[in-house]
């Protein structure tokens, strides 16, 4: 725990906040590309480790099929996991992380929130319904795709890879909605947490998907340097 408390406490932290389909992963994979830090998305971790099959991939898959969060617990076993194969990246963007105030704040306790940044991307319920309901996905290299605002070359085959896109199963309407309300009764609490160490940055969600990063960059260079 001591080499995982001194990754975290001296490498740069981005957090990507937002509600579903607001951009997080896009803007985590540029980001990632391009400063090499390295993306680490919960969701993911969690779609992960329910193909797994076992208890606990199972118990993972049925909260995330009904749109609920996983427990906390759970969550949090999951990330130190995984953040201590990561020690070779010049900093971390966590996606998707914290979704509770609990989550948030035991990430302060164990990171502080000396080099950390959080960038919470706005996008109305309807922008956000409308994305998802076009995504897709790369089954082999988790490109991602919109049908309309940007879709692969040939319908259907990754760009990248050439693997096969798919919808995820919690994009229907239903389970979209499920999933909005949960955002909607958790981040308040979370965003007035970072709110109150003066870390929060909010950035326009509905512009294109290059300008955000840009943003984004902006932010970051400015922070680094202070
Ligand atoms: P997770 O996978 O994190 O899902 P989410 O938060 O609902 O977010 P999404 O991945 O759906 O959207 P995104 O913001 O990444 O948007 P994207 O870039 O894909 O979590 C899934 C589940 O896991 C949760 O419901 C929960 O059960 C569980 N879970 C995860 N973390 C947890 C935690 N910490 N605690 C407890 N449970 C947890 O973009 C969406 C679409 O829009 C794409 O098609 C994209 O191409 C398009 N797009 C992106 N940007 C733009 C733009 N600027 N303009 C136009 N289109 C755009
Ligand atoms: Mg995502």
């Amino acid at each position: 725990m001591s080499l995982l408390k001194n990754i975290m406490n001296t490498l740069p932290i981005l957090i990507l906040l937002g509600p579903p389909g607001s951009g997080k992963g896009t803007q985590a994979k540029q980001l990632s590309k391009s400063l090499h830090y390295h993306h680490l998305s919960t969701g993911d971790l969690l779609r992960n480790e329910s193909k797994k099959e076992t208890i606990l991939g199972k118990e993972i898959k049925a909260y995330i099929d009904h749109g609920e969060l996983v427990p906390d617990e759970t969550i949090i076993n999951i990330l130190l996991q995984s953040l201590r194969e990561s020690n070779n990246s010049e900093g971390i963007i966590l996606d998707g992380f914290p979704r509770t105030l609990t989550q948030a704040q035991l990430l302060d306790k164990k990171c502080g929130v000396k080099k950390t940044i959080v960038f919470h991307l706005d996008v109305d319920d309807d922008t956000i319904i409308k994305r998802i309901i076009q995504r897709r996905v790369c089954v082999q290299c988790g490109q991602l795709y919109h049908l309309e605002f940007h879709p692969s070359k040939k319908p259907g085959q990754c760009d990248i890879c050439h693997g096969k896109l798919e919808q995820r199963f919690d994009d229907k309407e239903v389970i979209i909605k499920k999933r909005l309300e949960i955002y909607h009764r958790e981040m308040p609490l979370i965003l007035k947490f970072y709110q109150n160490h003066g870390i929060l940055v909010h950035i326009k969600g509905d512009e294109s998907q290059e300008k955000i990063t840009e943003s984004i960059k902006i932010k970051i260079a400015k922070k680094l340097v202070e």
